[in-house]
């Protein structure tokens, strides 16, 4: 597939305005992307858990308008209006005009909500900017009925990507791969397909508890973070060994094998920061209580034989991983010895989910 295939030939209908809602959840990397190449292709291949509870809800509303020659648009969060998003908004359409012509025809209301907290430090970006897209993509459907399904959802991520990178790993559930990788066929770094390998029983309803260590505001964007990996001394080898963990975690979901599992996925997230701290400039984007959190974890590992671990995004934040039927002992762990060193005691219980949905 190549991006001049989503180019649209030319629409058969016509259509003045209208609304869609869509929502859209957000997903943990289990592999990480960290480094990017022009246009939104990333470095390396990526596999992530699409969550359920912690989503955004976007109403995309449209009419159109006599001036073709610029965007327009306005944008709100919760009731309110959010100049402040415009900028990312602005690049996204840039990006993203090739492929959907119709775009400075219409005038848009883009109105937003996040099931989270805006300020819990988990990035929106990712629900958002596939809520967005699905959005998008649904007007499109009105002026091209005939689109498959299947089209539609790979164009959606496809688009979703030009937002944000992960973004196009939320469309759908419960592991989606985005990257090219020898083993798995379908993978593209131009959209996130779903995982087509088998699952053991074993991660069914895994959970994501999230942990609020620190809700400031990112204290790397993802754009300057992408960007440390420019001339990063280690990153060839990252990039390398984030190819072989792919290749490592199909035979892991595979067999349901939990203690690799743990392994791989911890290794993945203290990497994904040894980059940080190994860039020029370093970055130590953990905070005191994100360590004391990870040895707890790992003391209770010890004690109970649970198999309970962790990942990281690019900020304080912990997400506890476990599985189904350990909920009641790791949710009494959480709240007796880790909800201590979260901000105001604040932590998001979630599950592997199954990605957006129009409502
Ligand atoms: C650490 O998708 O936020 O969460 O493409 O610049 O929008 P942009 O980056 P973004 O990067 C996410 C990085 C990560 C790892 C991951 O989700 O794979």
């Amino acid at each position: 597939m190549i991006e001049k295939e989503f180019i649209p030939q030319s629409y058969s209908n016509t259509v003045e305005k209208g609304s869609f809602t869509w929502s859209s959840p957000s997903n943990i990397a289990l592999i990480k992307y960290w480094g990017k190449k022009k246009n939104q292709i990333p470095e390396n291949p990526s596999i992530s858990f699409t969550l359920s509870n912690c989503k955004t809800i976007t109403t995309l509303s449209f009419s159109k308008k006599e001036n073709t020659n610029t965007f327009s648009f306005e944008v709100f969060l919760d009731g309110a209006q959010k100049d402040d998003f415009k900028p990312k908004i602005e690049t996204f359409f840039n990006r993203i005009e090739a492929y959907l012509p119709f775009l400075k025809g219409y005038h848009f209301k883009i109105e937003t909500s996040n099931t989270f907290p805006h300020s819990s430090g988990i990035a929106s970006s990712a629900s958002g900017m596939s809520a967005l897209a699905l959005c998008l993509m649904s007007i499109e459907k009105e002026l091209n009925p005939n689109a498959s399904e299947e089209d539609f959802i790979k164009k959606a991520s496809f688009l979703a990507r030009l937002g944000s990178g992960s973004a196009c790993r939320s469309l759908e559930g419960d592991l989606v791969v985005w990257g090219k990788h020898k083993s798995i066929q379908s993978s593209s770094d131009l959209f996130g397909v779903k995982y087509p390998c088998d699952v053991h029983q074993n991660f069914k309803n895994y959970q994501d508890t999230i942990l609020l260590v620190d809700k400031g505001e990112k204290q790397v964007s993802s754009t300057v973070g992408h960007n440390l990996m420019f001339g990063h001394p280690f990153a060839q080898e990252r990039f390398s060994q984030a190819n072989t963990n792919l290749s490592d975690i199909i035979s892991i979901l595979k067999d349901g094998d939990l203690d690799k599992f743990i392994a791989l996925v911890e290794s993945e997230a203290l990497t994904l920061h040894a980059m940080m701290m190994t860039s020029m400039p370093y970055f130590i984007l953990m905070k005191p209580n994100t360590l004391e959190i990870i040895n707890k974890i790992w003391a209770f590992r010890k004690e109970t034989n649970s198999k309970v671990c962790f990942t990281l995004d690019a900020g304080a934040n912990v997400h506890v991983l476990y599985p189904e039927h350990e909920s009641k002992s790791v949710l009494e762990f959480i709240k007796n010895e880790l909800v201590a060193y979260c901000q105001n005691g604040q932590y998001i219980c979630d599950v592997i989910g199954l990605g957006a949905n129009k409502l």
